[in-house]
């Protein structure tokens, strides 16, 4: 089964010139607590972003071209999608924009940092969905440097 997690701003900003926009150190750490021990998937920008693998997950880099650093590249995602959607095993897709888009009609969980801001300079955004195709749980509510945010779990209906 797939879970997307990711934390957007109020019109869906994700990141900026290959870079996250919101920095909240309370979404880091739900971000590592949520994932970890699991298997992450990311695209290839959003690899590069990074400044080396995730500690104590296993780094899935979705791209053309194979990436030694990480564990696994997959080149072609169809039949990764095929295999791994009807398992109970939870796959974190981590983004960015592009790899959440194509994983969102397959994924049973959206776990979104939902953040009450926004930055006109974003580029790269989460995709729109039906909010009424999923059950929504709050999971906490927090301000951090003046921004408040929600950890919600959309679960699909
Ligand atoms: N706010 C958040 O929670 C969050 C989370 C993650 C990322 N981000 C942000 O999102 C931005 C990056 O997102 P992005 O949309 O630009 O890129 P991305 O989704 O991270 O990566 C796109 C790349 O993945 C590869 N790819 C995608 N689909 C593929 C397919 N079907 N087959 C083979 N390769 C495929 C391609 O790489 P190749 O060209 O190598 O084939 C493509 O250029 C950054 O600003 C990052 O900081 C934000």
């Amino acid at each position: 089964m797939f879970s997307l997690i990711a934390a957007i701003g109020k019109n869906n900003e994700l990141g900026k010139n290959n870079q996250l926009i919101f920095h909240i150190k309370e979404d880091m750490k739900f971000f590592r607590n949520t994932t970890k021990d699991h298997k992450v998937v990311m695209g290839r920008n959003t690899w590069k972003s990074l400044p080396g693998k995730l500690p104590n997950r296993i780094n899935i880099v979705v791209s053309e071209t194979p990436i030694t650093e990480a564990d696994l590249t997959i080149q072609e995602l169809a039949p990764f999608i095929q295999k791994n959607k009807g398992t109970d095993e939870e796959i974190f897709i981590i983004g960015g924009g592009m790899i959440y888009r194509e994983f969102l009609n397959h994924a049973k969980n959206l776990y979104l940092t939902e953040i009450d801001n926004e930055d006109p300079a974003a580029d790269t955004f989460f995709p729109t969905f039906d909010k009424s195709k999923y059950t929504k749980e709050i999971i906490k509510k927090g301000s951090e440097n003046g921004l408040n945010y929600t950890f919600a779990k959309y679960i699909k209906k």
